[in-house]
């Protein structure tokens, strides 16, 4: 187990190349389960969620090759269709082998994927999409056993409560792409991830129109062959980047990014004090000016994402004034709020709404990271901090950001990553 220790206050100057894009990694990896022919792809992040997406794959017989962020997918045994228990409760997205592995095996042994820090995380929705696929479902001792002869193309929606499920959009999509007829998907989430998956997978051969909007029609083909695919930028780790250029006063330039997916980040960002620069379409600049209260509400894309909540609520806790902020996509992500307030900050959480009294300044604290993105918020607090930062746990950030404190470092933060 490690920590990052960091003293704060240091002004962050210099470049950071944004890395590829995680949450298109993973749905675009288990994609490789739909063919038995090589799959490449390029630009893929090195951190842990992808080596626990190759150890899956490995154990539904493929062989992967990882160097230099290219990852090379082959096939060994296509006779394999379970996901055990201990890889599904480290990283939810294991839950998108089921669609591919139903389409191409017509068959798929999932572990029930638990809850995390940030919520339930129910999967009734990817499970409502592949009954109406044709998939027969037994849920038993933790496993969801799925079964389907023949997957027939359908009309649906799957809408849920709190808006499209990004994952259960790609599931679906996969699943559509090898089935008998047309499949179409209303109340589609409209993340530029989908729209990645689905160039990956119209580059394999699948007939898919509409990804990145809410309506998506796939047309059932035979088989899908090879391809060699290269990941869109990480829009998160964009933004994480952003809010540590306004906590610390800094100026960062961003390069391999892609702002036709930032919109609402920058305006968001903006808004609360960030300067961002456009250069060109994959560089900007974000310098930290005096940071401003915001009034902002998450919602599914093309809106301010969830996955920003955390590192937005860091900056605003140092505005001068007071912010609200308003989780509409997993109610209770308000982990980091307590552990931001260790370091100084005023922040009361009612329901899925905070409300972030700004102060002068964080103190230097030992906090815990409880997932992701709460980890990534408390790095940014803690760059913001004056004096010594302990961030604990910090395994969560390793699942999502590729040499994270490297990055950091080669900007003027001083962090260190050290045995816990
Ligand atoms: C994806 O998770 C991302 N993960 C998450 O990023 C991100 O926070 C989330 O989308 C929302 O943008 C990946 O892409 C690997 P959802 P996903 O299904 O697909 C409810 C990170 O930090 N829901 O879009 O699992 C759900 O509870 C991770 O990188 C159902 O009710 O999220 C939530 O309230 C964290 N039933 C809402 O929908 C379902 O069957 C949106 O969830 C599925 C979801």
């Amino acid at each position: 187990m490690y920590k990052y220790i960091i003293h704060g206050q240091k002004k962050l100057k210099g470049e950071v190349v944004i890395s590829g894009s995680k949450n298109a990694s993973l749905p675009i990896m288990a994609a490789s389960l739909l063919t038995k022919e090589e799959v490449i792809l390029q630009n893929i992040p090195d951190l842990m969620d992808i080596q626990t997406m190759r150890q899956l794959l490995e154990m539904l017989g493929k062989k992967t090759v990882f160097e230099n962020n290219t990852l090379s997918i082959k096939e060994i045994d296509p006779s394999l269709y379970e996901a055990p228990y201990d890889i599904v409760r480290k990283m939810r997205a294991s839950i998108a082998v089921m669609g591919p592995l139903l389409a191409r095996k017509g068959q798929a042994k999932i572990s029930f994927p638990g809850g995390c820090a940030i919520g339930p995380r129910p999967i009734d929705i990817h499970l409502r999409g592949m009954k109406a696929l044709g998939t027969d479902l037994l849920i038993e001792h933790g496993y969801i056993w799925a079964q389907a002869k023949e997957l027939t193309g359908k009309q649906m929606d799957l809408m849920g409560n709190f808006g499209p499920s990004v994952l259960a959009t790609e599931n679906v999509m996969m699943a559509a792409t090898l089935a008998k007829g047309i499949t179409i998907i209303e109340g589609a989430a409209r993340e530029p991830e989908i729209s990645d998956l689905a160039d990956c997978l119209i580059s394999m051969g699948a007939k898919i129109k509409g990804s990145g909007t809410s309506i998506i029609e796939i047309e059932g083909v035979k088989e899908l062959g090879g391809t060699s695919h290269t990941i869109i930028p990480d829009r998160i780790e964009t933004g994480t980047f952003m809010a540590a250029a306004g906590t610390t006063g800094g100026e960062i330039l961003l390069k391999k990014v892609n702002i036709l997916h930032m919109e609402e980040v920058i305006e968001g960002f903006s808004k609360a004090g960030v300067e961002i620069e456009i250069l060109s379409q994959d560089s900007l600049v974000a310098r930290g000016k005096n940071i401003r209260p915001v009034e902002i509400e998450t919602h599914p894309y093309p809106f301010f994402p969830t996955d920003l909540q955390a590192q937005l609520m860091a900056l605003v806790s140092i505005s001068d004034g007071t912010s609200v902020i308003s989780e509409k996509i997993f109610p209770d992500r308000f982990m980091h709020a307590a552990e931001l307030n260790r370091m100084g900050a005023d922040i009361k959480v009612d329901g899925a709404t905070a409300l972030i009294k700004g102060v002068k300044n964080l103190s230097g604290a030992a906090v815990m990271a409880s997932d992701l993105r709460a980890g990534a918020g408390l790095v940014v607090g803690a760059l913001a901090a004056r004096g010594k930062s302990e961030i604990l746990r910090i395994y969560h950030i390793d699942r999502g950001y590729e040499k994270l404190d490297e990055k950091l470092r080669k900007i003027g933060a001083d962090i260190e990553r050290v045995p816990q």
